[in-house]
């Protein structure tokens, strides 16, 4: 492999490449969408979010997780949906991979359904 091909790939696995905020997905609500807080939001918080953005953790156990934005309730996450948009979910206009910064990542679908459930108002 060539010193060229290690600086590529260096640069490619870097997550400070990728900007805090994406552009708006412009995702969109289907009439049936199945999902809920319940079945999806809360779950997928947990899976992905709340090791950082928890309104119980303070200080370094936050691994500078901004302030207000606590994810292990619905009213977290409602209260700042739209940076959620611009970070983590995949819809039309964009898909935004800024988080999780690292560790577990949500899959591509999960990311499409994150937005449609954020679109649907986050029941
Ligand atoms: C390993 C810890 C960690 C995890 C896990 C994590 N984040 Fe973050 N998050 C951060 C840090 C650190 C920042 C601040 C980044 C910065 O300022 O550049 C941040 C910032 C954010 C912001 C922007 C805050 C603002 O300024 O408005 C949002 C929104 C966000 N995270 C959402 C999420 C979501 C949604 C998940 C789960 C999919 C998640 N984060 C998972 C550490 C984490």
């Amino acid at each position: 492999m060539t010193r060229w091909m290690l600086l590529v790939l260096a640069l490619a696995g870097c997550p400070n490449d990728v900007p805090l905020f994406g552009p708006p997905t412009e995702s969109t609500c289907p009439t049936a969408s199945p999902l809920t807080y319940e079945n999806f939001g809360k779950p997928f918080m947990e899976s992905y979010c709340t090791r950082c953005h928890d309104s119980k953790l303070v200080g370094k156990d936050r691994m500078g997780a901004t302030s207000f934005h606590d994810f292990d309730t619905i009213f977290g996450i409602k209260a700042v949906s739209e940076h959620i948009d611009f970070t983590t979910a995949s819809g039309p206009a964009a898909t935004n991979t800024s988080m999780p910064p690292d560790g577990d990542k949500p899959s591509l679908e999960e990311r499409r359904q994150l937005g449609e459930w954020i679109a649907c108002g986050m029941p």
